[in-house]
């Protein structure tokens, strides 16, 4: 069997690569280890940078998004007993993010793949990929069916997540990786009840962070930075709400609580590996980096990855390999802004075990200074809403 570009992963990365191909007349073929149920129904990410949203209505893919997506032009960050707001439109010049869920995004990615009879295998096993020096790389699995396949592609694209097969296939010496593991993990619930607050509340609390946030007018979505290798069942719904009401507490404000649709633990970590390519394998998403999601960058960097690779494939496919060369340094620079942000927003907001007065006293007074000071707050504001460093060259 043939394609032009195999893709390992059918998560926001891989399926819009794939789309975005597609638009440019390129064959692909997604391979995909979990159910289309499964892919559609993972709680996670859950905010939109104003250019991810941009690119999807460029894409064609944002007539449930711009029905159902909630925008929002700020956020609360609570802390020492105040809740305060900064307001993106005023401090960005009018951009904002919108509250669209990633099961959404995933679930029309995938509607849009299946309508356009693209390929999408999924419960797929034993995903290999060789041949990544030659131009005609192999991507190879065993359908649901028990088949196995061998697919003679041009190109393929690591989509496949962290804890995916793609990165581990690239020589060992040939990559630099940074990684920072943080000692507490994020208990995530989806609650049936209306959200309590019109914009997310970040908190910092003695007890640790809270953020509420939502998915739509009567669904809410809130985390509790609880313990790294905590059991969930450590979490019975009730401990939930009385930490959450804790931990958000707030003179005449209630916190309103429902019955609990879902519920996982997160564990927090930055990593990123660099080069995001080897010979014809392009890594795209969470398969090259991870961020803690308190910045919620996670997503967004996935969907920004294949934005510049799918114009880069088209490129190399047509002989002149300049974009493919650039597709890592152009990528990274975006990956490292969001990464130092996320690692900036995480430990202004968590509270570290064992931390002396002095951490929180710092903290306090950087979260005084981003909520008084507009050239702070503008800072925060353009990061949250999405920045785009200058490509290198570029003077950037
Ligand atoms: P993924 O969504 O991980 O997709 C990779 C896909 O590859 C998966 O479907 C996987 O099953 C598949 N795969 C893996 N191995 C193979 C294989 N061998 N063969 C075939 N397929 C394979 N970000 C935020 O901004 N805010 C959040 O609140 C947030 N919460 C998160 C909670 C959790 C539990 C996790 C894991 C991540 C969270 N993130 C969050 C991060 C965000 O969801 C990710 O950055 C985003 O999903 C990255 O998309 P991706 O397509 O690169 O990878
Ligand atoms: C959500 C997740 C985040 O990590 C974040 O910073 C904001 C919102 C969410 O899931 O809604």
């Amino acid at each position: 069997m043939r394609t032009q570009v195999g893709i390992v992963g059918a998560g926001p990365a891989g399926l819009l690569l794939s789309h975005l191909l597609a638009l440019r007349g390129i064959d692909t073929v997604v391979v995909e280890i979990r159910s289309r149920a499964y892919c559609e129904a993972r709680q996670r990410a859950g905010v939109l940078e104003h250019g991810s949203v941009r690119l999807l209505r460029e894409a064609g893919l944002a007539d449930r998004l711009d029905q159902q997506g909630l925008e929002h032009g700020g956020i609360y960050l609570q802390f020492a007993g105040e809740r305060r707001h900064l307001d993106f439109r005023d401090l960005t010049g009018g951009r904002t993010v919108t509250v669209y869920a990633q099961t959404e995004v995933v679930k029309d990615l995938i509607a849009t793949r299946l309508a356009a009879a693209g390929a999408v295998h999924f419960e797929v096993t034993d995903t290999g990929i060789s041949g990544l020096e030659t131009d005609r790389p192999l991507l190879s699995f065993t359908g649901s069916d028990g088949r196995r396949h061998e697919i003679v592609c041009d190109v393929i694209a690591g989509c496949d997540g962290f804890h995916g097969i793609c990165r581990p296939a690239i020589p060992a010496g040939l990559l630099t990786v940074w990684e920072r593991e943080y000692p507490y993990a994020w208990l995530g619930i989806l609650a049936d009840v209306p959200p309590s607050t019109d914009e997310l509340i970040y908190a910092h609390h003695p007890r640790g962070f809270a953020l509420h946030s939502l998915r739509s007018p009567t669904v809410s979505r809130l985390y509790l930075q609880v313990a790294p290798e905590e059991p969930v069942g450590n979490w019975p719904d009730e401990r939930i709400w009385d930490e959450l009401s804790l931990r958000f507490a707030l003179g005449g404000w209630d916190l309103k609580q429902g019955p609990v649709l879902d519920k996982g633990i997160t564990p927090m970590r930055s990593f990123v590996a660099a080069p995001m390519r080897y010979g014809r394998l392009f890594l795209a998403g969470d398969a090259a980096h991870i961020v803690p999601p308190t910045g919620a960058k996670g997503l967004n960097l996935a969907l920004a990855d294949v934005a510049v690779l799918a114009p880069a494939i088209d490129r190399l496919l047509r002989g002149d390999s300049g974009p493919a060369d650039a597709y890592s340094a152009t990528c990274l620079d975006r990956v490292w802004r969001a990464t130092h942000f996320s690692w900036w927003m995480t430990t202004m907001l968590h509270r570290t075990p064992g931390a002396d007065d002095m951490e929180t006293a710092l903290q306090l007074s950087q979260l005084r200074y981003v909520t008084t000071s507009r050239a702070a707050a503008t800072s925060l504001a353009e990061n949250y809403t999405g920045f785009s460093v200058l490509p290198r060259g570029d003077g950037g």
